[in-house]
């Protein structure tokens, strides 16, 4: 059953008020839904239909009398009068069998809720659609000595004792809210708590809930989450509007987090850090997600979405966001430029395939059948790089105007992202998104990558420097309004002054240039050097640039851009070339001295800060990689990218020796972005040494390694060195992963990576796969838990091409096989796994004749789950 956009109808009936009331029981819960329901005068009166799933009712009430009504699927109808009226419901679920961690369900002896997008349906019969806004009062009631820690949105009204061993507490959130912010946890829990006091000079509770041994790793979390309010008031005046935050961790859980109105629930993963379990990559990722689920109550909350097409308005929103905050807390320019960079290498390895495969969907979707599938990272990712525009286009003063007048039209209400749009463009008039608006808006219409091509022509004798830009959209798609940032560096890498034809004055050395034809030519006069172009700094437009530079010109940019980000763009570059020629070619590759010598300079560098180092010294991900080519052979990519590695582990031996000595980090554990950035390249510096000592059969740094999974006193170091052996295959892997296993054998988040370690290592001779395989019988693994799953399988199948694409088809087996069992369990998480095949159309045999018999296998199974089911047949769509 697909639902399009353009069917979109106000319901027939809202919801002013919802009293509900549970009475928590794993095997039989039973929920008293008790809703004043209001006809919407604007739609012709008819039968009142609920959203149900999963759901036992026992009786139906309005005004006080029993009515009959009829269950059909996920259905409940009732023939309701054509006026207000008081609706009663009582139903029972069964939270102990819901695997799917939608609605209602039990973890760790606990309940918890996830209502997004439509788990709320899960739990009791309701309009379960973002546009219908109810205020919520909430009952619990529970056995004291299991939960003793009974929690809803918004405020405590009252709590006490009842008969029976059973205690209630009684919950109020004043403010209308949609069905999916919802939220409930009972559980045997403690808390973190802070007294803050805002700006405003109100107080504040904030309270970080989780499992008794796990109080000591929220302290990250807590600093984040009073950072983060600090930040949303002095960044873009927004308050805290709540006298009670609460924040709650839960092992069992399909995403990272959830911004329930004032009750954020998270993945235990994404909430619990210390340094010795937490890598820096785990504590910068706790930060921004603790900042995402907070800037949400006013991105989402205060403003959320009138249906599910328009969740970029608030995912792409919150994302920017929290991006904004991230780079804000990095604090030097290079610190922000690396975070830029992180989020260029995640777009480029994830959103840019699904954007070219058979997944396809704009910012703003069309059509869907299981709107589970749509939380993807075009809607996140690109939906982020969306609103970036905005802010290019208006400057952080214009930008911050628009958000305001967003506010100011559209506090309390369930909007589109046309009305965003159209905030930006009120609050900016005379601005090119105002004079441009449906142009710019193709952003969400249309999908795909747009392809950019720049060429410049110099002319010595007149001084003019042209550079021609194109666009390339997909079939029958339209140009877009795409801002290339930009600057001319002369020779010797000195930025040259901008002057344009026809106008006297220069522009200073940095400009936006708006491309929004299919072709257009940009004239720079006074150009006295023949220039090299650095386009798309700080990568202005989520689009492919061939800009067709030599060699000799990116070593120019990589040496002097004043950009940092087009620095590192240009060593990915140098680096992409040599790899996809040698792909091309079917010949194996030789890095040349030139690429060599120059990231030997960028080892060196006396300036360059280490996290900059450690990211342009990376090789580019083997995702993208394939995104450049017509027919994709992973093997042959897995191929060129392990010898390139081990190339720049050999030929720069001596280097990396020094930079490992001369990063190391003294003094206690901050995960800071200085101290992170050392660790990052002392890390990449071990794994080519240990890399190199491998090969050559030399003990010395393979034992340091190994030492270091023993001794190492954060875990940064420990698991590096553990990647180290594990990716170089040294002899002392086994073993260090059997001390590593021993040592954390009771925590479940670093048994996690013990697993994806695993499950991504470097394809060798089958080993990968053989141990993956083994590791599917392990004692410590479940699909039952997602964490666990997505450690083992989704890291394999999805980000681990060299392993996962075998001429015999056995990863395809694999991957069948487990996507079917975890959809029994979990059909959110088994899609996930699902996508491993979005790109299947573009493999080279015998991958591809291999793909599609497996993703036939799968789709002739009669019990799919919508959610998988949508999947595979938009899959077995593309060819
Ligand atoms: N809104 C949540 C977040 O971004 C994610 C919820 C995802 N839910 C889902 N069913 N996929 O922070
Ligand atoms: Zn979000």
């Amino acid at each position: 059953h697909v639902i399009h956009r353009h069917d979109y109808q106000a319901p027939t009936y809202w919801i002013a008020t919802v009293d509900l009331t549970l009475d928590l029981d794993p095997a039989k819960t039973l929920v008293t839904s008790k809703l004043a329901v209001k006809r919407n005068a604007n739609q012709p009166h008819g039968p009142l239909v609920l959203h149900g799933e999963e759901l036992t009712p026992l009786r139906v009430m309005i005004d006080g009398e029993p009515v009959s009504f009829r269950q059909d699927g996920n259905e409940l109808t009732i023939d309701a009068p054509d006026r207000d009226f008081e609706l009663v419901i009582r139903n029972t679920c069964c939270p102990e069998k819901n695997t799917a961690l939608s609605g209602l369900y039990t973890s760790g002896g606990g309940f918890f809720t996830q209502c997004e997008a439509e788990g709320f349906r899960r739990i009791t019969y309701f309009l379960d659609r973002p546009d219908v806004m109810a205020v919520y009062t909430v009952t619990l009631r529970a056995d004291k000595t299991k939960y003793p820690v009974l929690l809803s949105n918004g405020n405590l009204l009252e709590q006490g004792d009842l008969d029976g061993g059973k205690h209630f507490a009684k919950w109020h959130d004043p403010f209308p809210k949609p069905s999916y912010l919802f939220a409930v946890v009972a559980a045997d829990l403690v808390a973190r708590e802070q007294r803050i006091r805002t700006r405003s000079g109100k107080d504040h509770l904030l309270q970080v809930f989780v499992r008794r041994g796990d109080l000591d790793k929220t302290e990250h979390a807590m600093n984040s989450l009073i950072a983060s309010i600090v930040w949303d008031e002095a960044r873009f005046g927004l308050p805290l509007d709540l006298e009670r935050f609460m924040i709650v961790g839960v092992s069992d859980f399909n995403m990272g987090a959830m911004e329930n109105k004032g009750l954020n629930i998270f993945n235990t993963s994404a909430l619990l850090a210390s340094p010795a379990t937490a890598t820096d990559a785990d504590f910068q990722r706790i930060e921004a997600i603790v900042a995402h689920e907070y800037f949400h109550n006013w991105t989402g909350n205060r403003v959320t979405c009138r249906d599910w097409f328009q969740l970029s308005l608030k995912e792409g929103l919150t994302v920017f966001r929290d991006r904004e905050f991230s780079m804000d807390m990095a604090g030097s320019p290079s610190a922000r430029a690396v975070q830029r960079i992180q989020q260029v290498r995640a777009l480029r390895a994830v959103q840019f395939p699904e954007d070219a495969g058979s997944m396809a969907h704009p910012v703003r979707p069309d059509s869907y059948v299981e709107i589970n599938n749509f939380y993807t990272a075009t809607v996140y990712e690109k939906g982020a790089e969306v609103v970036g525009l905005y802010q290019t286009l208006l400057g952080r003063e214009g930008f911050a105007k628009g958000l305001k007048l967003y506010f100011e039209r559209h506090d309390g209400q369930a909007v589109t992202c046309d009305d965003f749009a159209q905030a930006m463009a009120d609050a900016n008039p005379g601005s090119q998104l105002a004079s441009q608006l449906d142009l710019f808006k193709r952003w969400y219409s249309q999908p795909g990558t747009p392809r950019v091509t720049a060429r410049g022509q110099y002319d010595a004798e007149s001084h003019r420097y042209t550079l021609r830009l194109s666009q390339h959209n997909g079939k029958g798609e339209l140009p877009q309004l795409i801002p290339v940032r930009m600057g001319l560096l002369g020779p010797e890498g000195q930025a040259l002054p901008l002057q344009w034809e026809g106008e006297l004055a220069s522009h200073g050395s940095e400009t936006v240039l708006l491309l929004e034809q299919t072709e257009q030519a940009f004239h720079f006069v006074n150009v006295l050097v023949e220039p090299t172009p650095s386009l798309l700094r700080g990568f202005s437009a989520p689009v492919l640039l061939d800009d067709g530079l030599s060699d000799a010109q990116l070593l120019n940019l990589l040496q002097h851009d004043s950009d940092a980000f087009n620095r590192w763009e240009a060593s990915q570059r140098l680096a992409l070339n040599r790899i996809l020629g040698a792909v091309r070619a079917g010949q194996p590759l030789v890095l040349d001295a030139a690429y060599l010598d120059a990231m030997r300079a960028v080892l060196r560098h006396p300036q360059l800060d280490a996290a900059f180092k450690a990211e342009a010294l990376r090789l580019p991900e083997a995702a993208y990689l394939a995104e450049q080519l017509q027919v994709v052979d992973p093997q042959a990519i897995h191929t060129a990218v392990e010898a390139a590695w081990t190339q720049i582990a050999q030929a720069l031996r001596a280097d990396w020796e020094w930079a490992f000595e001369a990063h190391q980090v003294s003094g206690g554990y901050r995960p800071s972005a200085e101290d992170a950035g050392r660790r990052a390249l002392a890390n990449l510096a071990l794994s080519l040494l240990v890399r190199a000592s491998t090969l050559s059969g030399e003990p010395v740094w393979p034992g340091k390694a190994y030492q270091r999974v023993k001794d190492a006193d954060n875990m940064t170091e420990r698991f590096g060195a553990l990647a180290a052996l594990v990716s170089a295959h040294a002899p002392l892997a086994d073993a260090a992963l059997a001390h590593f296993h021993a040592q954390f054998a009771h925590d479940a988040l670093v048994i996690d990576k013990w697993f994806m370690l695993q499950a991504r290592a470097p394809e060798r001779d089958g080993k990968v796969f053989e141990r993956v395989k083994k590791l599917l019988q392990h004692p410590d693994f479940t699909l039952k838990n997602p964490n666990r799953a997505r450690s083992l399988l989704v890291q394999f199948c999805n980000f681990n091409p060299g392993a996962f694409h075998r001429a015999d088809a056995g990863g395809y087996v694999l991957w069948a096989d487990q996507v079917a069992h975890l959809d029994a369990i979990n059909p959110q998480a088994a899609s996930r796994l699902a996508r491993a095949m979005d790109r299947w159309a573009t493999l080279a045999e015998p991958f591809r004749g291999a793909a599609k018999v497996a993703l036939q296998r799968l789709a002739e199974r009669s019990t799919l789950s919508n959610d998988v089911r949508e999947i595979v047949t938009k899959a077995l769509e593309v060819a």
